[in-house]
């Protein structure tokens, strides 16, 4: 794992733009994995302001969302459809059909595969180390299924998401799995702020895989850059 260190989650998110903007200019037809939350939303940001500008050509790109949540209706406003679509989607010539979310009925992990794989994943990490909606507990060798939700990562996300009301957030979501997740050619995990900062240092000190750390599994990926900002930092 590599690790680069920011000054504030504004550089950092930049940064990596700027590399997913480039490997699109580089492969027009890659394929991205992407994840919501807080995180990512400046990246996202930053790609609407670049296409804004300098049009990079989307068209081609394709895009696989890490987790869906169960329960909330397609066009709920928390669904992590909907928050695509409004952080990112609807702001470039990406077209809807290449745009994929886990879903009942469908072998999410085989579809990712007849496409060609993920060369560039996204993520972002819970305070709890979870990557995806992979939990601590999650094995190694998980593929997309159905996950419960830990009560920390429901009261994160209602205060994030549901105006702290723990009775609206879904309790199970469907995730890609670690196994999913480590079949990417390339990840970036995203840390930003104060609550990130048992996560990279447990990142840091991840050698092998602990099932108590999912993110721990990143240790196994030869391609992988953990962008953190000094608030993130810790002496822990
Ligand atoms: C989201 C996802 C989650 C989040 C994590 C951090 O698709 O898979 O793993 O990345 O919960 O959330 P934020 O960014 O809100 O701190």
């Amino acid at each position: 794992m590599k690790f680069i260190k920011f000054k504030n989650e504004k550089d950092a998110s930049l940064f990596v733009a700027n590399e997913l903007i480039a490997s699109i200019k580089t492969n027009p037809s890659i394929k991205l994995g992407l994840a919501t939350g807080s995180t990512p939303i400046p990246l996202y940001q930053d790609i609407a302001n670049d296409y804004a500008k300098n049009k990079t050509d989307w068209s081609h790109v394709s895009i696989f969302n890490l987790d869906e949540y169960i329960g909330l209706s397609e066009n709920h406003e928390q669904s992590y459809k909907v928050f695509m679509y409004n952080h990112l989607f609807s702001k470039l010539n990406v077209n809807l059909k290449n745009t994929h979310f886990p879903e009942h009925g469908i072998n999410y992990d085989e579809l990712i595969k007849k496409n060609g794989g993920i060369d560039i994943q996204i993520l972002g990490i819970g305070t709890n180390g979870h990557i995806g909606f992979n939990e601590p507990g999650s094995t190694l060798d998980s593929l997309t299924r159905v996950v419960d939700l830990t009560p920390e990562t429901i009261q994160v996300n209602a205060n994030k998401f549901f105006n702290g009301d723990i009775t609206n957030v879904p309790k199970t979501a469907l995730s890609m799995g670690i196994a999913s997740i480590l079949k990417a050619k390339k990840i970036y995990l995203l840390a930003f702020g104060k609550s990130k900062q048992y996560a990279i240092s447990e990142l840091k000190k991840a050698k092998a895989f602990n099932i108590n750390f999912p993110a721990s599994a990143l240790a196994l990926h030869p391609d992988v850059t953990i962008i953190y900002d000094e608030e993130a930092e810790s002496d822990l």
